[in-house]
């Protein structure tokens, strides 16, 4: 029996090595396209797989994202079917994530941007105010979204929510478009955070419609995927001064070209998709687990529903 790993724009050997100290003996790990035996692999680890390459494995039991997304998977239109999918969810990759988001509410509440512009120009002056009022608002509250939320609201910020399924934490107000719309939401805060799994409805939800129903001056702050913002907008926004600000760390186009004018713009600060990245170590007793929990004909922890796209 084996595990294929197919992470094409990642080193696949630190994965393997850690999943060689936690699966059970007899069980091997092969890195695509070094495959002996196809028909050996039960399991499938991937990350951005060449669309049609899971067909070469005709006794796969799961196919297990490498990532908390899974939007990479589902738009192989050659997904071998009735085979459960699972993403990751580990306590490394929501603290990488919860701390990012941390980072980022902090450096717009100290206004770092104007700190690091004033001493680049050897200014002395007190910004005022010296803190800038932040109600900052997660559209998303998964795992990522949750946790973020969570650990915002402990650092004393007003924290609102938002989901499809209404979730219930300490010190977060929490919404569903059942108790209010969208732009209602959007209303009531000035930093808004995306944390959305990508789905054919959140494509481009971070437009110029969501984006005018937050107050004059707002920011946004995207850690889940390109997909969901309309740049152009985003850039009209900045432009006319409606924005004072955006965190980007996806973008549509990865790696982001050089020619492209998030780069250079001075109210965007931005990350190659790295706020969160699965770790390795922790993450492979994660991919062990599932491994063995399908081999004994149980389903997998973080299943997957194809249906709603995460
Ligand atoms: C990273 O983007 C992930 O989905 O884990």
């Amino acid at each position: 029996m084996a595990i294929v790993i197919i992470t094409p724009d990642r080193d696949a050997s630190p994965l393997r090595d850690q999943l060689n100290r936690h699966l059970p003996a007899g069980a091997a790990v092969w890195i695509y396209p070094e495959v002996p035996n196809p028909e050996d692999v039960t399991m499938a680890v991937v990350w951005k797989h060449p669309p049609g390459s899971l067909k070469a494995f005709p006794h796969l039991k799961l196919v297990q994202s490498f990532g908390a997304g899974v939007e990479h998977l589902l738009l192989d239109p050659e997904l071998p079917e009735g085979v459960p999918l699972a993403r990751i969810v580990d306590d490394a990759l929501t603290l990488s994530m919860r701390n990012y988001v941390g980072m980022a509410v902090l450096a717009i509440h100290k206004r770092l941007d104007v700190y690091l512009e004033n001493q680049r120009r050897k200014v002395w002056e007190q910004p005022q105010p010296v803190e800038w009022p932040v109600r900052v608002g997660i559209l998303g509250m998964g795992e990522l979204g949750a946790a973020s939320a969570q650990f915002l609201a402990g650092m004393g910020f007003e924290v609102w929510g938002y989901s499809r399924q209404r979730k219930t934490l300490p010190g977060v107000t929490s919404l569903s478009p059942q108790e209010a719309s969208l732009a209602e939401f959007a209303g009531r805060i000035n930093v808004l955070v995306c944390l959305l799994p990508l789905t054919p409805q959140t494509e481009g939800i971070l437009n110029d419609s969501l984006f005018r129903s937050m107050p004059k001056g707002s920011y946004l702050i995207n850690a889940a995927r390109g997909g969901h913002l309309v740049e152009a907008d985003l850039l009209r926004v900045l432009d006319e001064g409606w924005f004072e600000g955006a965190f980007l760390d996806v973008f549509r186009e990865e790696p982001l070209p050089a020619s492209h004018p998030f780069w250079e713009h001075p109210k965007i600060f931005l990350t190659p998709h790295s706020a969160s990245v699965t770790n390795p170590d922790s993450a492979s007793k994660l991919v062990a687990e599932n491994y063995r929990r399908v081999m004994a004909g149980l389903p997998p922890l973080h299943r997957v529903e194809a249906e709603k796209g995460y």
